[in-house]
């Protein structure tokens, strides 16, 4: 296996690493760092479809945006089957849990508008049957990108592979409500290329989606985050002493720490419509560390780079653990170095005795993070469960230097708009 300077030559910048000592300082239940217990009796946002990875309209600048006057989000979607026979179980009860856990194979992309920033109304799904190249429509970005109303989402287009991609349509108000315009023709962008990020023929459980894209504050040219694993044959990589990082004695074992290899990936765009995208080497990787580092988001403040990635606890590698939850990294310059923040990287993470209560959390420019209900325990033992498929409350955190404090919870669903677009 090449090392990182082989793979990723000297230029334009060397990959930031998550390193396992970095990891062992994550801690679960440190209260500045938890999400607030869900309650299991949490109202659903519709009792026909599930949702799960939450994407408000935002500018290029990462600012949640409304027009005129109506918040609009975009989620991940899938219809809940409790009369379909496939998921009708020995006893005649509806499997949710099996339906819920189902879901990423037939998810859609549909969208959402709202006047108060919660008690979202369905609009409907925002590409019609037929237009989407594969069969599964996974996270993305909607941007809105002018006062014409025109949107450009950008999404993962999956299975038959993983390919980002974007589409472009237009957002129309009216007293009563919003509606998606166009939306018909799908531009593929790129894919894993097999040498700095991970191809299916290299690991049949690569990641490689969740397109972020971003103006630059600083530079003003427009980049892309997403989410893969670093390139090679699944199990090559070497978690050497620079991915092991300072452990105290006793710690050196690393396990089979070698198959988990996260990246968050970087692009930049060649053209002003982010039409055609150079690939760069990764801002940050996390070989023995973790699997998977997705939705990658920016949050820009304080003249820094605060870069936040979701992941799970059972995408952590052999000998290092954390709740699944919000992760966070901070620079001061958009290549880097990064450093993990609150010593460890975690952020916001699900509390031990609710361990899947939430996930995919987006931390928005204003501190508020959303996200959604996965399932949350009914009963003390846990055995019993109650799945969500619905927005999770909303939650502040205070970002200070290179620390983060969870201050405040609100509504379910809460994403208030920072700056509202009038429509010409
Ligand atoms: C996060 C996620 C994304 C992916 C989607 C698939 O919850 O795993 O990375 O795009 O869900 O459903």
């Amino acid at each position: 296996m090449k090392s990182n300077t082989e793979k990723f030559g000297k230029t334009p910048h060397q990959p930031s690493l998550w390193t396992r000592a970095d990891a062992l300082k994550v801690h679960a239940d440190d209260p500045t760092t938890t999400q607030p217990l869900v309650s299991a009796n949490f109202p659903v946002l519709s009792n026909e479809v599930f949702i799960w990875d939450t994407m408000p309209l935002r500018d290029m600048g990462g600012n949640i945006t409304s027009v005129d006057g109506w918040s609009v989000i975009f989620t991940l979607t899938a219809d809940r089957h409790p009369n379909d026979p496939q998921y009708i179980d020995e006893n005649g009860n509806y499997d949710i849990t099996r339906d819920w856990n189902d879901r990423h194979g037939r998810a859609k992309m549909y969208y959402w508008f709202s006047r108060t920033g919660k008690d979202w109304k369905l609009g409907g799904r925002v590409m019609a049957e037929g237009v989407s190249p594969t069969v599964r429509e996974w996270a993305g970005t909607p941007i809105l990108l002018n006062e014409q109303g025109e949107v450009d989402l950008y999404y993962t287009a999956v299975t038959p592979g993983a390919t980002i991609v974007k589409v472009r349509g237009r957002v129309v108000t009216t007293e009563h409500g919003v509606s998606m315009v166009g939306f018909e023709k799908v531009k593929p962008l790129f894919e894993a290329d097999g040498k700095m990020y991970q191809t299916e023929a290299q690991n049949p459980f690569w990641g490689f989606r969740d397109p972020w894209p971003f103006r630059d504050p600083n530079d003003g040219k427009l980049y892309m985050l997403f989410e893969g694993n670093v390139a090679g044959e699944r199990g090559s990589h070497k978690v050497g002493k620079a991915e092991i990082g300072d452990v105290p004695p006793g710690y050196e074992d690393v396990g089979n720490s070698r198959f988990q290899t996260a990246c968050v990936g970087i692009a930049v765009a060649r053209d002003e419509d982010g039409d055609d995208w150079e690939m760069l080497p990764p801002l940050l990787t996390a070989v023995g560390v973790n699997d998977q580092t997705e939705r990658p988001h920016f949050v820009f403040q304080d003249g820094k780079y605060y870069l936040f990635t979701i992941s799970h606890t059972f995408t952590y590698a052999d000998g290092v653990t954390g709740p699944d939850g919000v992760y966070g990294f901070v620079a001061d310059s958009l290549f880097g170095p990064y450093v993990p923040l609150n010593g460890s990287g975690l952020v916001l993470g699900n509390p031990s005795s609710q361990p899947f209560q939430t996930y995919s959390h987006c931390v928005m420019p204003n501190g508020l993070v959303t996200s959604f209900i996965d399932s949350v325990p009914t009963d003390e033992s846990g055995t019993q469960i109650r799945i969500g498929g619905t927005e999770a409350p909303t939650v502040e955190i205070k970002i200070k230097g290179q620390q983060t404090f969870v201050v405040a919870e609100y509504d379910y669903g809460y994403i208030p708009p920072m700056l509202d677009v009038t429509l010409k």
